[in-house]
């Protein structure tokens, strides 16, 4: 499956983007918030094998790398995850730092969400970001998602409890 935008070219993840993803996916400083924190390229492995091939896959992630159309280098990635029923979605999404800070996040969201609720048909897409995750929430809120919890250290990542917000957007209204 691939999908384009003005700047990018987004196409489903291969073995062959290990080192790119561990480049920049072991950067704990800009991934401070994220989960999962590759320690070596072994890790890019276990995180491969729990992807989906396609997408729209009962509980499962499919994940796409983003691809500057005019230099051909790959600057992060982009995850949706699909529910049991397949009526709704979580997205995520990682930069390069180098390349944060362009709106390339804003670029490649909006015509993923679109392809979620126009193709796929998605009654809601959401996503979970940790409350000091500024850019995250900034990146959800020109998306004109909606902020709907803040959960109470339900989240344990990195040896400690932290806290989660769900930030959503229905199909009417996108
Ligand atoms: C979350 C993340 C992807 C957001 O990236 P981002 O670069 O802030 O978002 P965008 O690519 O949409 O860029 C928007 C910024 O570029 C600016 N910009 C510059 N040129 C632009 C252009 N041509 N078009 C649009 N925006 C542009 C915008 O003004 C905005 O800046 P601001 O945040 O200072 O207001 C990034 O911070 C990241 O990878 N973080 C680490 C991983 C993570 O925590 N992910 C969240 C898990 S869901």
């Amino acid at each position: 499956m691939n999908l384009e935008t003005k700047r990018l070219k987004l196409r489903a993840t291969m073995p062959e983007d290990k080192s790119d993803i561990f480049e920049y996916r072991s950067d704990r400083e800009t991934n401070r918030y994220q989960g999962w924190i590759p320690k070596s390229p072994d890790d890019v492995d276990v995180f491969f094998s729990r992807l989906s091939a396609e997408p729209n896959i009962p509980d499962s992630w499919f994940q796409m790398m983003l691809v500057d159309k005019e230099s051909g280098l790959i600057i992060g990635d982009l995850g949706m995850h699909f529910s049991d029923d397949l009526k709704q979605a979580e997205i995520g999404c990682t930069l390069n730092k180098t390349y944060q800070g362009k709106g390339f996040a804003t670029e490649a969201l909006t015509r993923v969400v679109d392809y979620l609720f126009n193709n796929l048909e998605k009654h809601r897409v959401f996503a979970s970001v940790h409350p000091e995750n500024t850019s995250s929430i900034k990146l959800l809120g020109r998306l004109g998602f909606r902020k709907e919890a803040h959960f109470v250290e339900s989240f344990y990542a990195n040896e400690k409890w932290e806290d989660d917000l769900i930030y959503a957007i229905l199909e009417r209204e996108w």
